[in-house]
């Protein structure tokens, strides 16, 4: 199974799935591309490290979304690398129906909440200031309403009395990484 991942961050969670790769722990899963909208991304750091293609591809001329120019230069080189799966892993970026229409039901996403709870920006601060006890994270398809699409598994995560925003990253994150390993581990293994 092919995968491409979109980031656009430090890349910790496309981190996870290329070591769980070297370390045979992503199924049938093969990651053939990392694609950033951000030419500063740390994300970019995994290509040497992994030895996978990993390039900027400039997201131009809009700043939140990715359309026109931009959406179709996205398109052609995902679909250079004929994907089986897309993952959205920190892709800050709103991704439109003609992306999502050339690679049909296979775009999924990592989102750092429980939708539909705390979609859009900031997911984690959202879930810190409103109080809530449980949040966690999720992985669900990408459809063109934000954070909306179905959804493939959730891990949750306690927020105790003593957390700060920044132990409660610390968590999510963590769930994150084994979540989004699972998840494309067993989508392979699903695929023939
Ligand atoms: C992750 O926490 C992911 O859930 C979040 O960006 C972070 C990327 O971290 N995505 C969103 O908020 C999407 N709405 P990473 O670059 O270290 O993988």
């Amino acid at each position: 199974m092919r995968v491409v991942i979109l980031g656009s961050g430090r890349g910790s969670n496309a981190e996870a799935l290329c070591i769980a790769q070297q370390e045979g722990g992503l199924g049938r899963a093969r990651i053939v591309a990392i694609f950033t909208d951000r030419p500063e991304a740390g994300i970019l750091a995994l290509g040497p490290r992994f030895d996978i293609d990993a390039r900027y591809l400039d997201p131009a001329p809009f700043k939140t979304k990715l359309e026109g120019e931009g959406e179709r230069r996205y398109l052609e080189a995902v679909a250079a690398c004929a994907p089986d799966l897309v993952v959205l892993a920190g892709f800050m970026r709103v991704v439109k129906p003609g992306f999502l229409a050339a690679f049909a039901g296979k775009v999924i996403n990592l989102h750092p909440s429980l939708l539909p709870s705390f979609p859009g920006l900031d997911g984690i601060g959202q879930a810190f200031r409103h109080g809530v006890k449980y949040t966690g994270c999720t992985v669900h398809h990408v459809t063109p309403e934000i954070d909306a699409g179905r959804i493939i598994d959730q891990t949750v995560v306690r927020i105790e009395e003593d957390d700060t925003l920044e132990t409660l990253a610390a968590k999510i994150h963590a769930a994150e990484h084994r979540l989004l390993v699972g998840v494309v581990a067993r989508l392979s293994q699903e695929y023939v």
